[in-house]
């Protein structure tokens, strides 16, 4: 099938590439013309395990293009996917002018039969919307081309794209139409092999069910994330009442973990647009305003653990900080814990010796206006003459650190261990003063 993607970022850019995989034609557009020349040139604007082989093995294949030219591009695709940024407005609602801006620029230009698709995160009621502009252009051009709106949200994780996509757990199709329901049972018909994983429902469900299933992991998150802070006062420890209580199949393992707070591109915008909907319809939604609330508390608890142990005055004080994209395996800043975290330790005076494995560069480029950080190649040259690790980011290779090393290096033993990376009684024995999060046992030395 001939295929465009509208917007080559995480999203688009491993949709288009895993669908040029399955032997389709694809085509990603951007209006960003740095991106789409380091892809041309063979480079991958974003880290995202997996996705170089595939793009490269497509592009040398001539399936996967990249483009600025808008015309080639809507001309080209049967089925067009709108991915582009849904970021928050001012208000938190969704800001839809990138949809709506691709959704013009397909109707300014498409002469035939197009399935337009609404790849990117969109409230209830965003397919209309983008109906409406698509037609609103045919109209003022006098063209008479047919299409169809579908939404397909889609539930990929940053990190683990190329396998998400390519192994979907479900794949969600809103479609009010039969033609453009049997071309995306189509597209999609090599990932459902093993069993029908591909669920057609009206738009307006599907449009909702991204926004209910984020809302319902940030939930599970925050939820943990609070328990967290209570058993730290009682004296349990969360670790293990996360056992007990994800060994419940009702409840499961999975996004159990308390920590320092939810962050990037989705989570946060999402949940705040959802209760911005809710707002608009007159429907408060109390939960999820408090998983919010929560979350922001929760982004600091590790600046509160360190000025319990420091003081508020934090100046002359150095610490290391490991891990500053939002989660591991990414290089995505967007909303990362790390970003409050080090702007209220710099903020009291504390000088940051920051790593990261893959987001060193995007770092320093959202960072590059707070003078109190500095970026080490490598994750022990962070920790000469600081006060303090500070773990934002559980990325595996600070599971097993050099335990002696950090010890020997830091002016004094200590670790605020903000992803529960330690065992409190391995760090008991190593003499190590270890800050958690939710573990009454935190081990103080001295
Ligand atoms: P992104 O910011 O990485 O990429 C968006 C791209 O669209 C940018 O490269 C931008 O230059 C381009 N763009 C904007 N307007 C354009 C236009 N008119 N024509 C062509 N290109 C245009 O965004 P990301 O992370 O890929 O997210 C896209 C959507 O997918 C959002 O709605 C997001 O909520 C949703 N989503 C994101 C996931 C993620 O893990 N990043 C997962 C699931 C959904």
């Amino acid at each position: 099938m001939k295929v465009t993607t509208i917007g080559t970022g995480y999203v688009g850019l491993v949709t288009g590439a895993c669908l040029a995989e399955m032997g389709n034609h694809v085509v990603c557009l951007d209006v960003n013309p740095e991106k789409i020349r380091v892809l041309n040139e063979g480079g991958i604007p974003i880290h995202e395990p997996g996705l170089d082989s595939v793009v490269a093995r497509n592009v040398a294949a001539g399936r996967l293009q990249f483009t600025t030219d808008v015309d080639a591009a809507v001309n080209h695709g049967t089925i067009l996917f709108i991915a582009v940024g849904t970021p928050p407005g001012e208000d938190g609602s969704a800001d839809l002018q990138y949809v709506l801006a691709a959704a013009r620029s397909i109707g300014q230009r498409m002469t035939d039969y197009k399935v337009i698709v609404d790849k990117s995160t969109v409230p209830v009621g965003t397919a209309e919307k983008v109906n409406a502009a698509i037609r609103e252009e045919l109209d003022k051009r006098g063209a008479t081309a047919t299409y169809s709106v579908v939404s397909n949200p889609e539930f990929l994780k940053e990190g683990a794209a190329v396998d998400d996509f390519m192994k979907p757990d479900r794949i969600v199709v809103g479609s009010d139409d039969e033609q453009a329901t049997l071309m995306m049972r189509a597209l999609y018909a090599p990932f459902t092999r093993s069993h029908d994983r591909l669920m057609v429902m009206d738009v307006k469900s599907a449009e909702f069910t991204k926004y209910a299933a984020n809302a319902m992991l940030a939930t599970r998150i925050s939820f943990m994330n609070e328990l967290a802070l209570l058993a730290e006062k009682v004296g349990a420890d969360i670790e293990l009442v996360r056992r007990g209580i994800g060994s419940d199949p009702r409840i499961g393992y999975q996004f159990l973990y308390a920590g320092a707070g939810y962050g990037g591109s989705c989570f946060p915008k999402d949940v705040k647009a959802l209760v911005r909907t809710g707002r608009e319809y007159g429907q408060d939604l109390k939960v999820l305003n408090a998983v919010e609330d929560a979350n922001d508390r929760q982004k600091l608890v590790l600046v509160d653990k360190v000025v319990a142990r420091f003081g508020e005055d934090l100046a002359g004080k150095r610490f290391a900080v490991w891990g500053l994209a939002f989660k591991p395996n990414t290089d995505d800043m967007r909303e990362a814990p790390s970003l409050t975290i080090i702007e209220e330790l710099t903020r009291r005076g504390a000088a940051i010796a920051a790593y990261d494995p893959v987001a060193m560069s995007e770092a320093s480029k959202v960072l590059s206006a707070n003078p109190g950080v500095s970026f080490c190649e490598r994750a022990e040259h962070a920790l000469p003459d600081a006060d303090a690790l500070v773990i934002v980011t559980e990325w595996k290779e600070f599971r097993t650190p050099d335990f002696d090393r950090i010890k020997a290096e830091l002016k004094q033993p200590v670790v605020f261990d903000g992803r529960n990376l330690y065992e409190p009684t391995l760090m008991k024995a190593l003499g190590i003063e270890h800050h958690a999060i939710g573990r009454g046992t935190t081990t103080r030395m001295g």
